[in-house]
């Protein structure tokens, strides 16, 4: 038991200095109501067709109703916002209410001021574990000409500029 635990707290160390960008993955659930998290999962599957996947952990307060839809965006956060990376990961805030958002042509909601949303189909669900890994056929993109946020050790921060030399 205690070795398993070890390997864990390795685990844990390992993908913690492992660095990835930000999203907030969005849908409408059945009452019309919208739903969000943030999410660093988010990856590239293929490219025929467009594939997207990202995981939920079935603790998640909307983990049934994010399995009921059949639909979801995904919003690429930029470097100024780091806020609602920590609002789309703190329970019991009324996360809509604080940020700015729209309904998009195909009822999704949409953060506004992004880098990238990726509006997707529910393409398949796939039982992993304590999470579900949900892939996405994407069905829409926006694209703005702006910096990601970036998230590494629970910190997030911008790409440095020695990057860009
Ligand atoms: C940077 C970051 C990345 C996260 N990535 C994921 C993820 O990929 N999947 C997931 O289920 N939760 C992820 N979380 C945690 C969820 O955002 C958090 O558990 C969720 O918002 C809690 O929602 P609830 O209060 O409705 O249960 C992440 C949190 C942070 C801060």
């Amino acid at each position: 038991m205690e070795e398993k635990n070890e390997q864990v707290i390795k685990y844990r160390q390992v993908m913690g200095n492992y660095p990835t960008g930000v999203t907030v993955v969005t849908a409408l659930n059945d009452s019309e109501q919208p739903i969000g998290l943030t999410v660093n999962s988010f990856a590239s599957v293929s490219l025929d067709p467009l594939l997207i996947l990202w995981s939920i952990d079935k603790n998640v307060g909307t983990y049934e109703e994010f399995l009921k839809t059949d639909r979801f965006a995904v919003n690429i956060l930029a470097s100024h916002q780091g806020d609602l990376c920590t609002l789309f990961a703190t329970r019991g805030e009324d996360r809509f209410a604080k940020c700015e958002w729209e309904q998009s042509a195909l009822n999704l909601p949409v953060l506004s001021n992004t880098l990238a949303v990726l509006q997707c189909k529910t393409y398949r669900q796939v039982d992993a574990g304590d999470h579900m890994i949900l892939i996405g056929e994407v069905v829409d993109i926006q694209n703005a000409d702006k910096e990601p946020l970036l998230y590494h050790q629970r910190k997030f921060g911008e790409i440095p500029k020695s990057f860009y030399n």
